[in-house]
Parts: C-alpha cells; sequence; structure tokens
C-alpha cells in the first residue's frame, strides 16, 4: 500500500525536475489573519504549499532543490504556546512525518535560507501571492552576494513558481478525485437537508429566513467531517437570488418565491461548488417552471459539451446557444428588436440575463488555479470588438480539456425588473451549477447526489 505521504513526495519530486539545473523553490505557506483585536480569522493554509506537504500548520516554509532535496521550517515546539495554541510538529518529527530530507524552526529561516540560495542559479517562488515574500528574497540574496568574495555563487535569475505549480495542480490525480467526490457527495446531502427543511418550516407556518438553510448547510458539513465551507456560502431568497454575490442573510423566505443556495464544503483542502434553485414550498409556479427548465436545458447542453479534446469554452458556447432561443421562446427577448438566435449570440443580447460564464476549474480553490488558455496556442491572439462595450479584446484558442480536470458547469438566468421584461418573470434568479471530472468520453458529475430535474426536487422536498 502507498504511504499518504506519498503523493506529496511525487508531487515534490515531480516539481524539482521542472526547477531546471541547480533551482531552488520557496514556497511558504499562508499567514495567520487578524479579525479583530486578539481574535483571528480561522486558519487556512495556502494551497501551494499544502499540495506539496500536506501540512497544515501556520508559519511553515518549504524548499525545494532540483536535487530533489526537500527542506521544511516549521514552528518549533513551544510547551507554553502549545498549551494555548495546540500540539506543534516540530521540526525534530517533521522528517518523518512529512517525508522530507531536512527540516528547521521557522526561527532559522533567516541564517538557513541563504545557505541553501547558495551556489543555485534560479530561485522559484510564487509571485505575487505573499505579501512581504519578494522582500524577504531579497535579503536573503543580499547574504548570499556577501559572499561571492568568498568564491559563492550568487542566484541571477528569479522565477514565478505560480505557472508551474498551475499546470501540475490543473489535472486532478486519483488522491485528489476521491477527495472531491467526497466533498461534492457532503455538499449535495447538504443542499437536499436545507430544501426538505425550508419546506418543512414553511408548511408549518414557521417564519423562515435564509440563515436557518445557512445553518443546514453547515450542520451537514461538519457533521460529515468537512473543516468548513469553501466559500461563503449564498442563500438568496427571492429578488435576492439575482444579485451574484449574494451571501446568505435574514431575508424572510416566502411562499411563491424560489429560494438559489450555492454553498459547497471544503474537505481536506479541497473544495467543493454546488447551486440549486428550488421553490421554497417545494412545488414551482409556471412562470418559474418555463425559466427553471430551460436553464436545466442549457446545462445539460453544457455537460454534453464536456469531454476531453473539447475546449474550456464550448460548454459556456453549449449553454448560450440554448439561452439565446429560450429568451426568445419564453419572451424575455423580442424577435422583432433583437433578430433570431444566432443574432442574440453576436450581440450578446442574453447578457442581460445571463452575465457570467458557465464554469472555472475547481480543486483545492474554489475558483482554482490553471491557465483557461491553450498552452501550446498562447501566440494564435486574435483581435475583436465586444459587441456591447466596443471594446478591444484580444482572445486565445480556450484550454483543450484533459482526463482528471474539473471544473463546475453553472449557467443561469437573472431577470430584473425593465422595460419590455415579463411581469411574470420579474426578480426570478436561477443558477444550476454541478462538479464534473473530465473523462476520455464526457464528463463525471460528482455533485448530482442532489437531484438536478425540476420534478425531483419538488419530489425531494415533499419528503
Ligand atoms: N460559488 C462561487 C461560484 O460559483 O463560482
Ligand atoms: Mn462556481
Ligand atoms: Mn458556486
Amino acid at each position: 500500500m502507498l504511504s499518504p505521504l506519498a503523493p506529496y513526495a511525487q508531487r515534490r519530486a515531480h516539481l524539482a525536475a521542472l526547477l531546471g539545473q541547480d533551482g531552488i523553490a520557496i514556497i511558504p505557506t499562508a499567514p495567520e489573519r487578524q479579525r479583530n483585536r486578539d481574535s483571528d480569522f480561522l486558519y487556512r493554509h495556502d494551497s501551494y504549499f499544502y499540495y506539496l506537504t500536506g501540512f497544515t500548520e501556520p508559519s511553515a516554509v518549504l524548499i525545494v532543490t532540483s536535487d530533489g532535496r526537500a527542506t521544511v521550517f516549521c514552528q518549533p515546539k513551544d510547551l507554553e504556546r502549545e498549551i494555548w495554541d495546540g500540539i506543534r510538529l516540530g521540526p525534530d518529527a517533521a522528517p518523518a512525518a512529512l517525508a522530507v530530507d531536512a527540516a528547521y524552526s521557522i526561527a532559522e529561516l533567516d541564517t538557513q535560507v541563504p545557505k541553501l540560495l547558495e551556489n543555485k542559479a534560479n530561485v522559484w517562488y510564487p509571485f505575487a501571492t505573499h505579501q512581504g515574500l519578494e522582500g524577504q528574497i531579497e535579503s536573503w540574496l543580499t547574504k548570499v552576494r556577501a559572499r561571492v568574495r568568498y568564491g559563492a555563487l550568487c542566484p541571477e535569475v528569479q522565477r514565478d513558481l505560480c505557472g508551474v505549480l498551475d499546470e501540475m495542480r490543473l489535472v486532478k490525480d486519483e488522491q485528489e478525485q476521491a477527495t472531491m467526490r467526497r466533498a461534492a457527495q457532503i455538499s449535495a446531502g447538504a443542499h437536499i437537508r436545507a430544501m426538505q427543511r425550508c419546506a418543512r418550516m414553511l408548511r408549518a407556518g414557521e417564519d423562515v429566513r435564509e440563515y436557518h438553510l445557512d445553518a443546514e448547510l453547515l450542520h451537514e458539513f461538519r457533521q460529515h467531517g468537512s473543516q468548513y465551507p469553501a466559500y461563503g456560502s449564498i442563500v438568496a431568497a427571492g429578488a435576492n437570488a439575482c444579485v451574484l454575490h449574494y451571501r446568505a442573510d435574514a431575508a424572510p423566505i416566502r411562499e411563491g418565491e424560489l429560494v438559489l443556495i450555492d454553498a459547497g464544503c471544503e474537505l481536506d483542502g479541497y473544495a467543493s461548488d454546488i447551486t440549486r434553485t428550488f421553490p421554497a414550498n417545494g412545488c414551482f409556479t409556471g412562470p418559474q417552471r418555463a425559466l427553471y427548465d430551460l436553464v436545466h436545458a442549457s446545462q445539460e447542453a453544457a455537460i454534453a459539451a464536456t469531454f476531453a479534446g473539447a475546449r474550456f469554452t464550448d460548454p459556456h458556447e453549449a449553454t448560450v446557444a440554448v439561452l439565446a432561443q429560450g429568451l426568445l421562446d419564453v419572451g424575455l427577448l423580442d424577435a422583432n428588436l433583437v433578430g433570431n438566435a444566432q443574432d442574440v449570440i453576436d450581440k450578446r443580447a442574453y447578457f442581460q440575463f445571463y452575465m457570467h460564464r458557465t464554469g472555472h476549474w475547481l480543486g483545492m480553490d474554489v475558483h482554482d488555479c490553471g491557465g483557461y488558455n491553450e498552452p501550446s496556442e498562447v501566440g494564435n491572439a486574435t483581435e475583436r470588438r465586444d459587441p456591447l462595450s466596443n471594446e478591444l479584446i484580444q482572445s486565445r484558442p480556450s484550454r483543450i480539456l484533459r482526463a482528471g480536470m474539473v471544473l463546475t458547469i453553472e449557467p443561469g438566468l437573472y431577470v430584473r425588473p425593465a422595460p419590455g421584461v415579463p411581469e411574470k418573470f420579474h426578480n426570478i434568479g436561477i443558477r444550476i451549477e454541478d462538479d464534473a471530472i473530465v473523462t476520455a468520453t464526457g464528463c463525471e458529475l460528482i455533485s448530482r447526489g442532489v437531484p438536478v430535474a425540476a420534478g425531483e426536487i419538488e419530489a425531494v422536498m415533499r419528503g
């Protein structure tokens, strides 16, 4: 059986091989952040650091060199601090616990790192990611330069580590996929729980608030071992669903309204990201159902366009094609004013009701790292004018999907009252979001533990 540390060691070995002759990579974890006075925000490690170590303590730095050696700097053992803040791994135990070659106290960073930098050619670190890191590296390089007259070589090249690690993180290995499946399964259960509580409270004539459903989500996340939500949960009643970055607040949830929940847990460092929109009392009205079925159909088209070899933008284009025709069919757009479905696409007339993209990479970060252009085709840039803003836009061929990439598929429609918009659709906001692992022949939807078809949602809410 593989040691649970094996994936981290493999990733470090892979990284070492990409650093070039005499390369050295410096990867700090995230700092602790003050919330107010002496309270900190709940600590969350840095995703790059975690990807390479599996280590979740604050105040730690990983160094990888191109000869494959890994060194960790971590908090020293300190009984007084451990009584207050919790057990620390400490540098003595770190080499065995993290399968690294050496470990030091973080207090030794300024004395040890210059020694590690000596005689190296390239220094790699994540650019513009850790406040103050550039300054620290400069001070370490200054120390190395002071030793040049004794024959030491000082690195001459600084390189951004983000691109290299982003490419590695973009394709998820088996272990990562398994964690993401579990995260999505927990989140799916949380959505069901919130839907059912909503209908139950309304049936009992109780005052339902957005925070009641937020509480259900959190309960289910923690109940199954998730550490925290992967992002601020959106629980939006009625018109609030048309605010894309709304957060669960205190608004009442009323009979006849839709509720949009966009929430996913983080499990062992990996995010899930699910949106469901459901009728508060468990029964869609006619206009709600018409728009819901349209968004659902557009999502199915996007799913069919998601497979290894397709482009990242294909699911978006498939969504937009269905929405463009649907907006004309339901009367949200007037063919006499905007023309046919192709005109709606060409003029971006759908943008009034659908103003975001259909997905993003998903992984350790909810909007995960990874380039959206195909690396082998970045030279093929074309220019076009945006039909709405008239801005000149440079675009490059979109990323070709590969098995193991994970992305969300999340079309929506958001209808704000406006001249010409039929009143029966006013303030309806709908988004349906699922998480997909790309496979050779299609994609595996890992978030379908919560139903998506309107009739199935109604059935779940009767339960
Ligand atoms: N929850 C953030 C997003 O859907 O992109
Ligand atoms: Mn998303
Ligand atoms: Mn989301």
